[in-house]
């Protein structure tokens, strides 16, 4: 059960918090902050970090579960956490790691791992979801708010709890791996999409999403019939064709 919040006013980012810590801690933390100066993303992108919106970072000693499984448990806590605040709008996991409302992009997951000897030490998991924000001009992808949505202005710090204590339920109970990669993977609404991605060498793929096999990866439908498998860490930009 990870119940220990620090939280702090402004920091570079909570992910480095957990970082730091992981040399003095062995108990799993979490992380909180209101504003993060040096927020980071996926793919080497910053992570757009102004006061309002919520930032938290889990450090974590997972034994007991796989480490491909900590990130569907971070995307599914606001996923669900999102569903029942309002749930009568079409909310969705867009592959590998982003929560979309209404097919705008709402949060972002990111997970750091760190391995000894090709053991896993630790990892980091990092939520960066978009609460008291109207329409930024510096994020560059269509988003959304929960303010953007409801009107209303949202107490952060409660918001960390709620979804805490669904990461929690997901993290802690006895559900398997496998049945939480189904969940996910029944929430990713990328299956049946034609797509581009760009992967990190520059080279462009197109294809139909056929399905997101067992280890959590996309299974892409080429032009020419055949099917290949593609890895979240090797795509730079993924693009949803109409
Ligand atoms: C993405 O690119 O979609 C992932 C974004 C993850 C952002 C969160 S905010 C809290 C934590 N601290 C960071 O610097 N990044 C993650």
């Amino acid at each position: 059960m990870v119940n220990n919040m620090l939280w702090f006013e402004k920091c570079d980012s909570t992910m480095d918090i957990c970082h730091r810590f992981s040399s003095i801690c062995d108990r799993e933390l979490i992380i909180g902050s209101s504003v993060q100066i040096e927020g980071r993303g996926t793919k080497n992108r910053g992570w757009v970090s102004p006061y309002g919106n919520l930032y938290l970072s889990y450090l974590l000693y997972p034994k007991h579960r796989k480490i491909h499984t900590i990130h569907m448990i971070g995307t599914l806590s606001v996923l669900k956490f999102l569903e029942q605040k309002f749930g009568d709008h079409n909310i969705s996991i867009k592959w590998p790691n982003d929560v979309m409302v209404d097919e705008k992009k709402i949060c972002g997951v990111l997970q750091e791992n760190v391995f000894k000897n090709s053991q896993l030490i630790y990892s980091v998991l990092g939520i960066g979801l978009n609460v008291n924000m109207q329409i930024n001009s510096e994020i560059d992808v269509p988003h959304n708010s929960v303010q953007l949505i409801t009107n209303k202005t949202e107490d952060i710090k409660n918001l960390a709890k709620d979804i805490t204590c669904i990461f929690n339920e997901y993290y802690m109970s006895g559900i398997s791996d496998v049945e939480i990669m189904n969940i996910w993977r029944n929430n990713i609404d990328t299956i049946g999409k034609k797509i581009k991605l760009i992967l990190l060498d520059e080279e462009f793929i197109s294809g139909k999403v056929k399905d997101i096999d067992l280890n959590g990866d996309l299974v892409l439908n080429l032009s020419n019939n055949k099917l290949i498998t593609i890895k979240a860490g090797m795509v730079k930009e993924m693009k949803i064709s109409k």
